[in-house]
């Protein structure tokens, strides 16, 4: 960064804009293995989220990708970078009051360790979509777990290339073990129970 470029101060806060809102703006990070039910999870918590008049939002990564990362692969710079471009936009999000769900891979520990750092303590709740790999596979939505075991894509997650699992995330959710509804529900109650949406507000 040029040391030419200095820090402009909003008129309007972080905490303007959630009050306007009437709820806190915090980043639901998901993360799990291709397959795992991730941008599914994510998009039914923002269709509950929705219903219940909070501001909310998904960035997929599949979407991301065909556009604002358009140019990234990958490689393991790649994901660095896409996952760094994605905790930065998360934070303009969160800065503009809003929530944000993020359903990417993003299968490095340290880099969503850097993501959470943007963060003030209790505005990261990362979820781990946990689902045995050979549940991912066997689903295999969209054929690539057939193509990269064809050796026909590489450092594919989980098959060449690592997926490192969350030590101590906010909430795990076993995307396998229980209905697309009630996992979102489970997301939704750790929301309420934390005081980042009142309890006031009911799925209709
Ligand atoms: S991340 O690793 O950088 O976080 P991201 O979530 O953006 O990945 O993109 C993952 C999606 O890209 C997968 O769901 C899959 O559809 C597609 N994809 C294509 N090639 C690969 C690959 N080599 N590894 C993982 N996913 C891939």
């Amino acid at each position: 960064m040029s040391e030419h470029i200095v820090w402009h101060p909003t008129a309007m806060t972080k905490t303007d804009r959630q009050n306007l809102n009437g709820h806190k703006s915090f980043v639901l990070w998901f993360t799990g293995l291709s397959g795992s039910g991730k941008s599914t999870l994510a998009n039914e918590v923002d269709r509950q989220l929705f219903s219940m008049g909070v501001r909310s939002y998904v960035l997929d990564g599949d979407n991301i990708r065909h556009g604002l990362n358009k140019g990234l692969g990958f490689s393991k710079e790649d994901r660095i970078e896409n996952i760094r471009r994605i905790g930065e936009v998360s934070r303009l999000f969160v800065d503009s009051g809003l929530v944000v769900l993020t359903a990417f891979i993003s299968p490095f520990r340290e880099d969503r360790n850097r993501v959470r750092q943007l963060f003030e303590p209790g505005e990261f709740i990362e979820v781990f979509a946990n689902c045995p790999l050979e549940v991912c596979e066997k689903r295999d939505v969209k054929g690539l777990y057939k193509k990269a075991r064809r050796g026909e894509i590489r450092d594919f997650t989980g098959i060449d290339s690592p997926y490192e699992a969350p030590l101590d995330p906010e909430l795990i959710i076993d995307t396998s073990a229980a209905s697309v509804e009630d996992c979102a529900k489970r997301v939704i109650r750790y929301l309420q129970n934390n005081g980042l949406i009142g309890l006031d507000r009911q799925i209709p």
